[in-house]
């Protein structure tokens, strides 16, 4: 496994994520992690030093124990790593007159075997205002650019190695080679991280874990929920009871799907809980978008803690826990406080139950991978994320029967126009949202009054920020069509255009 210490760069988990493509394990871990905790990790076949924004001059500038220095494996810095190593071999650090930020040009100056198989011209993604005055003792320079003219240092003797550019950003277009260089050529690793050995692995690490315990799962039908589950059951059989808590706020037909991949493996531990009138009796007249979140959390909690008595001596809970949660709650370059993350607000914490959290090592895509191996269905793998209250968000003001109804149905028609339109793949979350405003149109000769539906599309890499889609008039057109010919209580359809921030992308 390869070491990732962070130093508090945006870019580590891209480090982790083009280390896992190359079919390597590897772990991001604060990079002032005490030496004991090192120690406690098996198996470490090289350290990578991350960047940061802190300058390693400043008083109190983020660094690693003494002994990663004298393990004996090989290290790679990347920005402020290099200035690391800088400081840690006698070289010196100082703030750059020419900082460098985007595109670089670099030249290989000096043979080596971490540029290997690469023209002697790059260019690389640049991202410092520090840059290296003096060269450390027993390390050599072997490429540049018009800015800086350590862009890549070695210590072969030592086995050291350090980059001032990003190889990890896709912008470095020769970044990924880099990396493998470092991984095959200096490490000399094996490509063993697959998605069928992390299977093998995982199913023996759960039933250890598990042992006679039973277990019990929280089944939403989303991606992460949906590929541990069936993971544990790989594992574990008819020792894992899954609660589906029908709210009434999922997708149309929903239930059915649920039913349909899960119901034949898992038979009576499959447990479908109709609550739908539940849900709707405690909405009632609350149009207040956190209040309405805060009551569907507790409604979920109470339903499914009244199904986790019913089923007697259960001693875990499944979590959908995965690695980018992890990585986020760790908060990463200062090591404090680790935050618990959990899926569904607040049930680890009331249950006391042991957590078993198959997917915690994985990134999104890596579970999209696994549930593939698995044999789930493309249509539940390849789901655009949905929010966990579901519906409750893109339906404005009092949620109702005949309001969720509307709101169902012209998803479910933008869901298949856009698929139609071989989009939805593509595109990071395409939905309706129903207004609790009516207005007036005309249908028929006759005079209508109903509700108004938006339709929105966004394209995001992380949720943060988002740009709506620019989708083609004539599919706008045919959804707009269809929603006010097709859904009762419908005359009026809209495009929201707005970014994220200063916008959301849901609209509550
Ligand atoms: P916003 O609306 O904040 O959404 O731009 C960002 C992403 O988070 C999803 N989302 C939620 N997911 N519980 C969730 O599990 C929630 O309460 C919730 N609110 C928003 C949203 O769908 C988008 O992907």
């Amino acid at each position: 496994m390869i070491l990732i210490l962070d130093f508090g760069s945006q870019y580590t988990q891209l480090i982790a994520r083009r280390i896992r493509e190359a079919n390597v394990y590897c772990e991001i871990f604060p990079g002032t992690k005490d030496i004991k905790e090192i120690q406690n990790i098996n198996n470490i076949e090289a350290v990578i030093l991350s960047g940061g924004p802190a300058s390693v001059y400043e008083k109190n500038a983020p660094y690693p124990c003494d002994e990663i220095w004298e393990m004996n494996v090989p290290i790679l810095g990347i920005c402020y790593g290099v200035h690391l190593i800088a400081q840690q071999f006698g070289g010196k650090v100082k703030p750059s007159k020419n900082r460098e930020y985007g595109f670089a040009d670099i030249s290989v100056e000096k043979d080596n075997i971490l540029f290997s198989g690469l023209e002697n011209k790059m260019p690389v993604w640049m991202s410092h205002g520090d840059k290296l005055t003096k060269m450390p003792k027993g390390f050599v320079n072997i490429a540049s650019s018009k800015n800086c003219t350590a862009a890549s240092i070695v210590n072969t003797e030592k086995n050291i190695y350090g980059v001032q550019f990003h190889p990890e950003v896709q912008h470095s277009p020769f970044g990924k080679k880099i990396l493998d260089n470092f991984l095959f050529k200096v490490c000399k690793v094996k490509k063993d991280w697959t998605m069928k050995s992390y299977i093998k692995d995982e199913i023996a690490r759960i039933k250890k874990q598990v042992g006679n315990g039973k277990v019990l799962c929280a089944l939403s039908g989303g991606v992460d929920s949906s590929v541990a589950a069936i993971m544990l059951h790989k594992a574990i059989g008819k020792k894992l009871f899954c609660v589906y808590v029908d709210h009434g706020l999922q997708k149309l037909g929903e239930t059915e799907r649920v039913r349909k991949v899960f119901g034949k493996k898992f038979g009576k531990n499959l447990i479908i809980c109709d609550s739908k009138k539940l849900f709707l009796t405690k909405l009632k007249g609350v149009t207040d978008p956190e209040q309405k979140r805060k009551i569907i959390g507790h409604t979920f909690i109470e339903v499914f803690e009244k199904e986790a008595k019913k089923l007697k001596g259960i001693d875990f809970l499944l979590q959908g826990t995965i690695y980018p949660d992890v990585i986020e709650s760790a908060k990463i370059g200062t090591g404090v406080t680790i935050k618990s993350h959990h899926n569904v607000g607040g049930l680890p914490e009331k249950m006391k139950m042991k957590l078993v959290e198959p997917l915690k090592s994985l990134f999104k895509d890596e579970v999209r991978t696994l549930g593939r191996e698995l044999g789930i269905p493309d249509e539940i793998i390849d789901r655009q994320p949905f929010p966990g209250p579901g519906l409750a968000v893109r339906t404005l003001g009092e949620i109702t029967e005949e309001k969720l109804r509307i709101v169902k149905e012209a998803d479910a028609i933008v869901d298949e126009e856009i698929r139609k339109a071989g989009l939805y793949e593509k595109i990071w979350q395409s939905f309706a949202v129903i207004l609790p405003v009516k207005t007036v149109g005309v249908m028929g000769d006759k005079r209508t009054y109903e509700h108004v539906i938006v339709v929105r599309a966004v394209n995001s890499e992380d949720a943060m920020t988002a740009d709506w889609v620019k989708l083609p008039y004539e599919l706008l057109g045919s959804i707009s069509s269809r929603i006010i010919n097709e859904v009762r209580g419908a005359n009026r359809v809209v495009y929201d255009i707005s970014q994220k921030p200063p916008s959301t992308i849901e609209w509550e």
